[in-house]
């Protein structure tokens, strides 16, 4: 197992936002974090990256015990992290972030600044662009861009999909699947269920600081719990015994004669 979330315990004073998470991720696979507003994703994320202090319980990570590790330590032993809100440099360029990315390594990343600019053809356009001018798409592909500079074993991702149109949306996770297949394992924390159950290979279910499921991705897709409170089900049907119908079937009317997409 490549990283090892066992029983943790988080506070912010005397709130305690987690109440014992334990997650785990394999080599090789997507694993996704999902669950409403103030469930503990982002608190959970940042508890890995070291970010916040944990209370109690531990993370291992490549087989080490990380609980203490300073954060910028993680960074060099393999974990990267795209924060929630994108947290580009605003006023340097586009290429200028990228190279922030690398600020832990030593020796040549011309491999990776090659990778970053043919995974987001949009950034090697824009090399130049002060980041903050980029709209809020291109943000978060600078955002992941400058994560794998630090060539991570693990790769955090924090809703990457928010506020962006349904497009980017699909531009995003399609980019994602691919870092994936090209070998970077992905801890992907959503509000955007739907999507990150049908990328991701395995899930978790986070309510008020407590996993309440955990299970492989497809089957929380079709689970009827999962579908009511995150896939918009439950809205006046009876239960879905079938998978909740797909987004294509919301267009009423055909619109004949149209070029194939
Ligand atoms: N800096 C902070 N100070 C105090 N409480 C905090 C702080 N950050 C988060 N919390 C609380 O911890 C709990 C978990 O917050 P967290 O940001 O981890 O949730 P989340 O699942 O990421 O939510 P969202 O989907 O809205 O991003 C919430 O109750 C939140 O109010
Ligand atoms: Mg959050």
């Amino acid at each position: 197992m490549l990283l090892e979330v066992k029983d943790i315990h988080v506070h912010y004073g005397k709130i305690e936002a987690l109440k014992g998470i334990s997650v785990e991720v394999n080599e090789g696979e997507i694993v996704t974090l999902i669950g409403a507003n103030g469930a503990g994703k982002t608190t959970t994320l940042k508890t890995i990256s070291g970010l916040r202090g944990l209370t109690s319980g531990s993370i291992v990570f490549d087989g080490k015990d990380i609980s203490r590790m300073p954060g910028h330590k993680r960074v060099v032993a393999g974990l990267g992290q795209a924060p929630e809100g994108r947290g580009v440099f605003p006023g340097m360029t586009v290429h200028d972030n990228l190279l922030m990315g690398a600020y832990t390594r030593s020796g040549s990343f011309s491999a990776e600044l090659a990778e970053a600019y043919e995974l987001f053809p949009r950034l090697a356009e824009r090399r130049n662009q002060a980041a903050g001018t980029m709209s809020g798409g291109e943000q978060q592909m600078l955002a992941i861009g400058r994560a794998l500079m630090a060539k991570p074993k693990v790769l955090l991702l924090d809703e990457p999909s928010m506020g962006l149109a349904p497009l980017m949306v699909q531009q995003i996770f399609s980019i994602i699947e691919e870092i994936n297949r090209r070998g970077t394992t992905v801890l992907l924390v959503e509000q955007n269920a739907q999507q990150a159950l049908k990328l991701a290979h395995r899930a978790y279910v986070l309510e008020t600081g407590k996993v309440v499921k955990s299970a492989p991705a497809a089957d929380l897709l079709n689970d009827p719990d999962v579908q009511a409170a995150y896939l918009g089900g439950g809205l006046g049907h009876d239960a879905p015994e079938e998978p909740a119908v797909s987004q294509e079937r919301a267009v009423p009317e055909e619109r004949s004669g149209a070029p194939e997409a």
